[in-house]
């Protein structure tokens, strides 16, 4: 496979769906899954009665591939998702997989689509989806007997337009996210669906990101619709501890590089009425990566943290270090880059 670049304006991306050469699938059937196959093909065959479509039966994760200063193609910490993806899997009943097989399916489908993965120098990054589904014909209540799982890839730029640019949120506590016992904690696309209307809400009013409070007392912060929260406040890196929010990846390797950075972590209940005591928030997760958070809007005011034109130090700091790794121009002392050849 040839590793010329795919013609595109690379410095221009956004965050949305273009077509690559290849996605990588595997499928599960009287209890084992497949070998995996690469395919050109974008769509998929279902049948109408397929668990996913109707119970919800699916889960997702969300990982990037980036190309470093010395042209190698790295993968940011794989085995992060696949333990996410097992733990989901787990409490929607999809039965687990195993690391190799995902970590190869990740290695493979890069590999396969290296003409897509942006240049150095750029600032965007190949985003990946890996996604299973219970497909088969079943109608009654219970868990599908067959399962496909599949990686597609798709070259992407910030997700919140303009990269570390601030953004404003709105607390919505007309909507929930999750429940107290539910689901919360585990990346299913039906967390994201209970999203849309408080997403919906929020753009109409001009806060294009929604912060959700706790949905047992509506008093502690949970996290933002597409990603997890975090505060600064002297020289603390805060971030919620609650059951149901999603365990971010991005958030628990930023707390690591904060501890670097000689901060201390604080993993804690936040209450809403705590948040004028922070200096800087940000929005932290795979796609939003760290997106400063200037204006927080609740209950009819604007609360405002740092300037609306700019991330704040610590914010920036986060980000030039997070990314600087990602891209191979800080020494990636943890090792959390696994390479695609
Ligand atoms: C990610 O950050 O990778 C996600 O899956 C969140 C999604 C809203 C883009």
């Amino acid at each position: 496979m040839s590793s010329e670049k795919a013609k595109l304006d690379w410095q221009n991306l956004t965050f949305s769906y273009r077509k690559t050469d290849f996605n990588i699938r595997y499928y599960y059937k009287k209890g084992k899954w497949s070998k995996g196959e690469l395919t050109q093909d974008e769509n998929l065959n279902l049948h109408m009665a397929a668990p996913c479509l109707h119970y919800g039966q699916e889960c997702f994760e969300g990982m990037k591939a980036f190309e470093t200063k010395n042209g190698k193609i790295v993968v940011f910490r794989p085995e992060e998702n696949w333990k996410r993806l097992q733990k989901t899997s787990e409490r929607i009943s999809i039965p687990p997989m195993p690391q190799k097989m995902f970590v190869d399916a990740v290695k493979k489908v890069v590999a396969a689509n290296k003409k897509f993965v942006p240049p150095y120098g750029t600032g965007a990054s190949l985003y990946m989806r890996p996604l299973v589904i219970g497909t088969g014909a079943r109608v009654g209540l219970g868990p599908a007997d067959e399962y496909t799982f599949l990686i597609f890839v798709t070259p992407v730029g910030p997700y919140y337009k303009g990269g570390i640019h601030p953004v404003k949120a709105l607390i919505a506590t007309e909507f929930d996210r999750a429940a107290p016992d539910g689901v919360g904690d585990c990346k299913v696309g039906g967390n994201y669906a209970a999203g849309l209307a408080a997403a919906r809400f929020g753009y109409d009013k001009g806060y294009p990101v929604v912060l959700h409070l706790d949905p047992k007392e509506k008093r502690f912060i949970d996290e933002f619709s597409t990603s997890n929260f975090i505060g600064i406040k002297g020289n603390s890196y805060v971030t919620p501890k609650s059951k149901s929010i999603l365990p971010s990846i991005t958030n628990e390797s930023l707390s690591i590089i904060a501890k670097d950075l000689g901060m201390k972590v604080e993993r804690r209940p936040i209450d809403v009425a705590e948040l004028p005591e922070f200096s800087e928030i940000g929005a932290v997760g795979t796609a939003a990566v760290v997106t400063p958070v200037t204006t927080i809007h609740y209950k009819g005011k604007n609360l405002k943290f740092g300037s609306e034109k700019e991330a704040g130090p610590v914010i920036t700091k986060l980000y030039n270090t997070l990314t600087g790794i990602q891209y191979g121009d800080i020494k990636d002392k943890h090792k959390w880059l696994v390479e695609v050849k």
